[in-house]
Protein backbone atom coordinates (compact mmCIF):
# COMPACT_ATOMS: atom_id res chain seq x y z
CA UNK A 1 0.00 0.00 0.00
CA UNK A 2 1.18 3.57 -0.74
CA UNK A 3 1.90 5.61 2.08
CA UNK A 4 -0.48 9.11 2.62
CA UNK A 5 1.89 12.10 2.42
CA UNK A 6 3.21 13.50 5.71
CA UNK A 7 1.74 16.83 6.63
CA UNK A 8 3.67 19.22 8.49
CA UNK A 9 2.94 23.48 9.38
CA UNK A 10 3.67 25.84 11.98
CA UNK A 11 2.62 29.00 12.91
CA UNK A 12 4.35 31.80 15.40
CA UNK A 13 3.27 32.40 18.55
CA UNK A 14 2.83 36.38 17.70
CA UNK A 15 0.19 36.18 20.79
CA UNK A 16 -3.48 35.17 19.15
CA UNK A 17 -4.62 33.44 15.39
CA UNK A 18 -6.71 35.78 13.39
CA UNK A 19 -8.51 35.25 10.29
CA UNK A 20 -5.49 34.97 8.19
CA UNK A 21 -4.12 32.05 10.15
CA UNK A 22 -6.97 30.40 10.37
CA UNK A 23 -7.95 30.93 6.79
CA UNK A 24 -4.85 30.80 5.36
CA UNK A 25 -3.43 28.00 7.49
CA UNK A 26 -5.61 26.09 10.13
CA UNK A 27 -8.68 25.26 8.58
CA UNK A 28 -6.39 23.04 6.45
CA UNK A 29 -4.81 21.69 9.09
CA UNK A 30 -8.35 20.69 11.06
CA UNK A 31 -9.34 18.68 7.44
CA UNK A 32 -6.16 16.80 6.64
CA UNK A 33 -5.81 15.56 10.37
CA UNK A 34 -8.39 13.93 9.01
CA UNK A 35 -7.07 11.59 6.29
CA UNK A 36 -2.81 12.32 6.87
CA UNK A 37 -0.11 11.64 8.95
CA UNK A 38 0.00 15.34 10.43
CA UNK A 39 2.21 17.15 12.08
CA UNK A 40 1.93 20.94 13.76
CA UNK A 41 3.96 22.96 15.97
CA UNK A 42 4.41 26.68 17.47
CA UNK A 43 7.56 27.81 15.73
CA UNK A 44 8.93 29.69 19.59
CA UNK A 45 12.96 29.66 17.84
CA UNK A 46 11.36 31.29 14.84
CA UNK A 47 10.24 33.75 17.24
CA UNK A 48 13.36 35.19 18.64
CA UNK A 49 14.15 36.78 15.67
CA UNK A 50 12.23 39.87 17.53
CA UNK A 51 13.79 39.01 21.00
CA UNK A 52 10.65 38.59 23.00
CA UNK A 53 11.12 38.87 26.76
CA UNK A 54 11.03 35.44 28.54
CA UNK A 55 7.41 35.76 29.96
CA UNK A 56 5.64 37.43 26.97
CA UNK A 57 6.87 34.43 24.96
CA UNK A 58 5.30 31.32 27.14
CA UNK A 59 2.25 33.27 27.23
CA UNK A 60 1.95 33.63 23.27
CA UNK A 61 3.14 30.04 22.94
CA UNK A 62 0.28 28.45 25.98
CA UNK A 63 -1.61 30.97 23.62
CA UNK A 64 -1.47 29.43 20.67
CA UNK A 65 -1.64 26.01 22.22
CA UNK A 66 -5.15 26.97 23.27
CA UNK A 67 -6.42 28.19 20.09
CA UNK A 68 -5.04 25.25 17.96
CA UNK A 69 -7.05 23.02 19.79
CA UNK A 70 -9.98 25.96 20.03
CA UNK A 71 -9.81 25.80 16.41
CA UNK A 72 -10.47 22.08 15.80
CA UNK A 73 -7.21 20.42 16.46
CA UNK A 74 -6.90 16.87 17.49
CA UNK A 75 -4.18 16.00 19.36
CA UNK A 76 -5.55 12.29 18.94
CA UNK A 77 -5.15 12.67 15.40
CA UNK A 78 -2.04 15.34 15.05
CA UNK A 79 0.93 15.32 16.21
CA UNK A 80 1.42 19.06 18.13
CA UNK A 81 4.15 20.32 19.19
CA UNK A 82 6.69 23.28 20.50
CA UNK A 83 9.45 24.02 17.78
CA UNK A 84 11.88 24.22 20.91
CA UNK A 85 11.09 20.73 22.25
CA UNK A 86 12.54 19.34 19.07
CA UNK A 87 16.18 21.02 19.60
CA UNK A 88 17.33 18.22 16.70
CA UNK A 89 15.62 21.09 14.88
CA UNK A 90 18.91 23.06 15.38
CA UNK A 91 21.40 20.24 14.63
CA UNK A 92 19.54 20.37 10.91
CA UNK A 93 19.41 24.05 10.54
CA UNK A 94 23.30 23.91 11.54
CA UNK A 95 23.76 21.51 8.25
CA UNK A 96 21.48 23.54 6.07
CA UNK A 97 23.14 26.62 6.62
CA UNK A 98 26.56 25.17 5.16
CA UNK A 99 24.97 25.14 1.71
CA UNK A 100 22.97 27.73 1.65
CA UNK A 101 23.99 31.16 0.23
CA UNK A 102 23.92 34.87 0.89
CA UNK A 103 22.88 35.67 -1.81
CA UNK A 104 19.69 33.87 -2.04
CA UNK A 105 18.84 34.50 1.99
CA UNK A 106 19.37 38.63 0.85
CA UNK A 107 16.42 37.84 -2.14
CA UNK A 108 13.73 36.73 0.12
CA UNK A 109 11.27 38.92 0.39
CA UNK A 110 10.43 38.82 3.88
CA UNK A 111 13.92 39.27 4.74
CA UNK A 112 13.93 42.48 2.80
CA UNK A 113 10.78 43.35 4.17
CA UNK A 114 11.76 43.07 7.93
CA UNK A 115 15.15 43.89 7.33
CA UNK A 116 12.93 47.54 5.59
CA UNK A 117 10.75 47.86 9.06
CA UNK A 118 13.70 47.09 11.51
CA UNK A 119 16.85 48.31 10.50
CA UNK A 120 18.08 48.32 13.99
CA UNK A 121 17.70 44.64 14.30
CA UNK A 122 18.40 42.78 11.28
CA UNK A 123 20.19 39.49 12.69
CA UNK A 124 21.33 36.09 11.30
CA UNK A 125 18.31 34.49 12.93
CA UNK A 126 16.57 36.66 9.91
CA UNK A 127 18.86 36.02 7.08
CA UNK A 128 18.66 32.35 7.89
CA UNK A 129 14.57 31.98 9.02
CA UNK A 130 14.10 30.01 5.74
CA UNK A 131 17.01 27.59 6.28
CA UNK A 132 15.20 26.83 9.80
CA UNK A 133 11.82 27.16 8.43
CA UNK A 134 13.28 24.31 6.25
CA UNK A 135 14.50 22.33 8.91
CA UNK A 136 11.18 22.05 10.62
CA UNK A 137 9.80 20.55 7.50
CA UNK A 138 12.22 18.20 6.20
CA UNK A 139 13.32 16.88 9.57
CA UNK A 140 9.55 15.68 9.66
CA UNK A 141 10.19 14.48 6.13
CA UNK A 142 6.95 16.47 5.07
CA UNK A 143 5.52 16.07 1.40
CA UNK A 144 2.75 19.11 2.23
CA UNK A 145 3.08 21.84 4.06
CA UNK A 146 -0.40 24.07 4.13
CA UNK A 147 0.32 27.58 4.49
CA UNK A 148 -0.78 30.77 3.37
CA UNK A 149 -0.04 32.77 0.31
CA UNK A 150 3.05 34.43 2.28
CA UNK A 151 4.33 31.33 2.77
CA UNK A 152 5.21 30.42 -0.76
CA UNK A 153 8.47 31.66 -0.94
CA UNK A 154 9.81 30.25 2.07
CA UNK A 155 8.51 26.58 0.82
CA UNK A 156 10.52 27.06 -2.46
CA UNK A 157 13.45 27.60 -0.45
CA UNK A 158 13.21 24.69 1.41
CA UNK A 159 12.88 22.73 -1.80
CA UNK A 160 15.98 24.10 -2.97
CA UNK A 161 17.51 22.96 0.11
CA UNK A 162 16.13 19.46 0.04
CA UNK A 163 17.01 19.27 -3.42
CA UNK A 164 20.62 20.74 -2.87
CA UNK A 165 21.45 17.82 -0.01
CA UNK A 166 19.92 15.55 -1.99
CA UNK A 167 21.74 15.90 -5.06
CA UNK A 168 25.13 16.77 -2.83
CA UNK A 169 25.49 13.41 -1.18
CA UNK A 170 23.98 11.34 -4.00
CA UNK A 171 21.18 10.58 -2.16
CA UNK A 172 16.74 10.13 -2.60
CA UNK A 173 16.92 11.30 1.00
CA UNK A 174 14.46 14.10 1.60
CA UNK A 175 11.17 14.07 -0.06
CA UNK A 176 10.88 17.69 -2.16
CA UNK A 177 7.69 19.22 0.27
CA UNK A 178 5.34 21.56 -1.73
CA UNK A 179 2.96 24.29 -0.36
CA UNK A 180 -0.77 22.80 -0.66
CA UNK A 181 -4.11 23.89 -0.56
CA UNK A 182 -6.11 21.36 -1.58
CA UNK A 183 -4.81 22.07 -5.47
CA UNK A 184 -6.26 25.56 -5.23
CA UNK A 185 -4.16 29.49 -5.40
CA UNK A 186 -2.52 29.60 -1.71
CA UNK A 187 -5.04 31.64 0.66
CA UNK A 188 -4.24 35.67 0.83
CA UNK A 189 -6.64 37.20 3.85
CA UNK A 190 -6.60 40.91 3.56
CA UNK A 191 -6.43 43.32 6.52
CA UNK A 192 -8.85 45.93 7.70
CA UNK A 193 -6.66 48.71 6.99
CA UNK A 194 -6.43 49.14 3.24
CA UNK A 195 -3.45 46.83 3.36
CA UNK A 196 -3.00 44.05 1.63
CA UNK A 197 -2.71 41.10 4.50
CA UNK A 198 -3.91 40.57 7.82
CA UNK A 199 -1.31 40.44 9.79
CA UNK A 200 -0.37 41.25 13.60
CA UNK A 201 2.55 43.29 12.70
CA UNK A 202 1.03 45.75 10.20
CA UNK A 203 -0.32 47.68 12.90
CA UNK A 204 -3.57 48.44 15.18
CA UNK A 205 -7.00 47.87 13.89
CA UNK A 206 -6.08 45.63 10.62
CA UNK A 207 -6.29 41.92 12.34
CA UNK A 208 -9.50 40.09 13.98
CA UNK A 209 -8.90 37.63 16.16
CA UNK A 210 -10.30 34.38 16.43
CA UNK A 211 -10.80 35.17 20.01
CA UNK A 212 -11.61 38.83 20.19
CA UNK A 213 -14.91 39.73 22.05
CA UNK A 214 -17.93 40.43 19.44
CA UNK A 215 -18.03 44.38 20.65
CA UNK A 216 -14.11 44.98 19.66
CA UNK A 217 -14.80 43.07 16.45
CA UNK A 218 -17.84 45.16 15.41
CA UNK A 219 -15.67 48.34 16.36
CA UNK A 220 -12.30 47.49 14.33
CA UNK A 221 -14.68 46.43 11.18
CA UNK A 222 -17.07 49.57 11.54
CA UNK A 223 -13.73 51.67 11.25
CA UNK A 224 -11.85 49.37 8.37
CA UNK A 225 -10.46 52.02 5.51
CA UNK A 226 -13.27 52.31 2.79
CA UNK A 227 -13.34 55.63 0.00
CA UNK A 228 -16.33 57.99 -0.90
CA UNK A 229 -17.95 55.21 -2.84
CA UNK A 230 -18.80 54.16 -6.36
CA UNK A 231 -19.86 57.13 -8.25
CA UNK A 232 -19.84 54.92 -12.03
CA UNK A 233 -21.72 51.52 -12.98
CA UNK A 234 -19.45 48.84 -12.26
CA UNK A 235 -16.54 50.08 -11.48
CA UNK A 236 -13.52 48.25 -10.21
CA UNK A 237 -13.32 48.34 -6.86
CA UNK A 238 -10.32 50.14 -5.47
CA UNK A 239 -8.34 47.92 -2.60
CA UNK A 240 -9.76 48.57 0.48
CA UNK A 241 -13.15 47.81 -1.12
CA UNK A 242 -12.11 44.74 -2.82
CA UNK A 243 -10.76 43.96 0.69
CA UNK A 244 -13.77 44.14 2.53
CA UNK A 245 -15.56 41.96 0.03
CA UNK A 246 -12.88 39.15 -0.27
CA UNK A 247 -13.04 39.17 3.96
CA UNK A 248 -17.09 38.92 3.44
CA UNK A 249 -16.25 35.85 1.11
CA UNK A 250 -14.88 33.59 3.51
CA UNK A 251 -17.09 34.68 6.17
CA UNK A 252 -20.44 35.30 4.74
CA UNK A 253 -23.37 33.59 2.61
CA UNK A 254 -22.62 34.03 -1.23
CA UNK A 255 -26.11 35.80 -1.57
CA UNK A 256 -24.85 38.39 1.10
CA UNK A 257 -21.82 38.46 -1.32
CA UNK A 258 -24.05 38.70 -4.15
CA UNK A 259 -26.03 41.67 -2.81
CA UNK A 260 -23.98 44.15 -1.87
CA UNK A 261 -21.70 43.33 -5.01
CA UNK A 262 -24.89 44.27 -6.68
CA UNK A 263 -25.27 47.82 -5.09
CA UNK A 264 -21.68 48.74 -5.34
CA UNK A 265 -22.59 47.84 -8.45
CA UNK A 266 -25.47 50.20 -9.40
CA UNK A 267 -23.94 52.92 -6.99
CA UNK A 268 -26.24 52.14 -4.02
CA UNK A 269 -23.63 50.38 -2.05
CA UNK A 270 -24.23 52.12 1.97
CA UNK A 271 -20.61 51.05 3.36
CA UNK A 272 -22.25 51.54 6.70
CA UNK A 273 -24.93 48.28 5.72
CA UNK A 274 -21.54 46.61 4.41
CA UNK A 275 -19.65 47.16 7.65
CA UNK A 276 -22.36 45.99 9.72
CA UNK A 277 -23.45 42.56 7.87
CA UNK A 278 -19.24 42.07 7.61
CA UNK A 279 -19.41 42.22 11.43
CA UNK A 280 -21.89 40.26 12.07
CA UNK A 281 -21.46 37.80 10.14
CA UNK A 282 -17.12 37.62 11.77
CA UNK A 283 -18.95 37.69 15.36
CA UNK A 284 -21.27 34.58 14.01
CA UNK A 285 -18.04 32.96 12.79
CA UNK A 286 -15.89 33.80 15.34
CA UNK A 287 -18.52 32.65 18.59
CA UNK A 288 -18.16 29.06 19.02
CA UNK A 289 -14.15 29.97 19.07
CA UNK A 290 -13.83 32.66 20.92
CA UNK A 291 -16.42 30.16 23.60
CA UNK A 292 -13.91 26.96 23.42
CA UNK A 293 -10.79 29.77 23.84
CA UNK A 294 -12.21 30.71 26.96
CA UNK A 295 -13.15 27.16 28.31
CA UNK A 296 -9.70 25.96 27.33
CA UNK A 297 -7.97 28.62 28.96
CA UNK A 298 -9.02 27.24 32.47
CA UNK A 299 -7.04 23.65 31.61
CA UNK A 300 -3.46 24.08 32.08
CA UNK A 301 -3.18 20.02 32.92
CA UNK A 302 -4.76 19.27 29.36
CA UNK A 303 -2.62 21.74 27.71
CA UNK A 304 0.27 20.22 28.80
CA UNK A 305 -0.24 17.12 28.28
CA UNK A 306 -1.32 17.67 24.98
CA UNK A 307 1.86 19.45 24.54
CA UNK A 308 4.12 16.84 26.09
CA UNK A 309 2.72 13.78 24.09
CA UNK A 310 3.67 15.88 20.58
CA UNK A 311 7.12 16.51 21.71
CA UNK A 312 7.64 12.93 22.28
CA UNK A 313 6.42 11.18 18.88
CA UNK A 314 8.29 14.34 17.00
CA UNK A 315 11.19 14.06 18.90
CA UNK A 316 11.81 10.51 18.18
CA UNK A 317 10.82 11.10 14.49
CA UNK A 318 13.11 13.77 14.20
CA UNK A 319 16.27 12.45 16.04
CA UNK A 320 15.79 9.51 13.20
CA UNK A 321 16.19 12.11 10.77
CA UNK A 322 18.98 13.51 12.37
CA UNK A 323 20.92 10.01 13.06
CA UNK A 324 20.59 9.11 9.25
CA UNK A 325 21.59 12.86 8.02
CA UNK A 326 24.60 12.66 10.11
CA UNK A 327 25.81 9.21 8.86
CA UNK A 328 24.99 10.38 5.08
CA UNK A 329 27.14 13.47 5.83
CA UNK A 330 29.92 11.22 7.34
CA UNK A 331 30.02 11.76 10.78
CA UNK A 332 30.38 9.34 13.62
CA UNK A 333 27.23 7.88 14.43
CA UNK A 334 26.70 8.86 18.07
CA UNK A 335 23.01 8.27 18.89
P1 LIG B 1 2.98 32.93 10.45
O1 LIG B 1 3.03 32.66 11.92
O2 LIG B 1 3.26 34.31 9.99
O3 LIG B 1 1.58 32.52 9.90
C1 LIG B 1 1.03 31.23 10.16
C2 LIG B 1 0.21 30.76 8.98
O4 LIG B 1 -0.84 31.68 8.71
C3 LIG B 1 -0.78 32.08 7.36
N1 LIG B 1 -1.21 33.48 7.24
C4 LIG B 1 -2.06 33.92 6.32
N2 LIG B 1 -2.71 33.29 5.33
C5 LIG B 1 -3.53 34.02 4.57
N3 LIG B 1 -3.73 35.35 4.73
C6 LIG B 1 -3.09 36.04 5.71
N4 LIG B 1 -3.30 37.33 5.87
C7 LIG B 1 -2.20 35.31 6.54
N5 LIG B 1 -1.41 35.67 7.60
C8 LIG B 1 -0.80 34.52 8.00
C9 LIG B 1 0.66 31.91 6.94
O5 LIG B 1 0.79 31.79 5.56
C10 LIG B 1 1.04 30.65 7.69
O6 LIG B 1 0.65 29.50 6.97
N6 LIG B 1 7.28 31.08 8.77
C11 LIG B 1 5.96 30.72 9.24
C12 LIG B 1 5.98 29.74 10.40
C13 LIG B 1 6.76 28.51 10.14
C14 LIG B 1 6.37 27.43 9.28
C15 LIG B 1 7.43 26.49 9.36
C16 LIG B 1 5.25 27.20 8.47
C17 LIG B 1 7.97 28.18 10.69
N7 LIG B 1 8.36 26.98 10.22
C18 LIG B 1 7.36 25.29 8.65
C19 LIG B 1 5.21 26.00 7.75
C20 LIG B 1 6.25 25.07 7.84
C21 LIG B 1 5.25 31.98 9.69
O7 LIG B 1 5.88 32.93 10.10
O8 LIG B 1 3.92 31.90 9.68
Amino acid sequence: MEKKPIVLSGIRPTGNLHLGNYFGAVKNFVKMQETNECYFFIADYHMLTTHPNPQDLQSNVRQVVIEYLAAGLDPEKATLYLQSDIPETAELYLFLNMNAYLGELERVTTFKEKARKQPENVNAGLLTYPTLMASDIIIQRAHLVPVGKDQEQHLEMTRTFARRFNRMYKVDYFPIPKAYNFDQELVKIPGLDGSGKMGKSEGEGNAVFLGEDPKSIRKKVMRAVTDSGPTEMNQEKPEPIQNLFNLMKVVSASDTVDHFDEAYNNCTIRYGDLKKQLAGDIINFTAPFYEKINELSKDDAYIKKVIDMGAEKARANAQKTVREVREIIGFRKIY
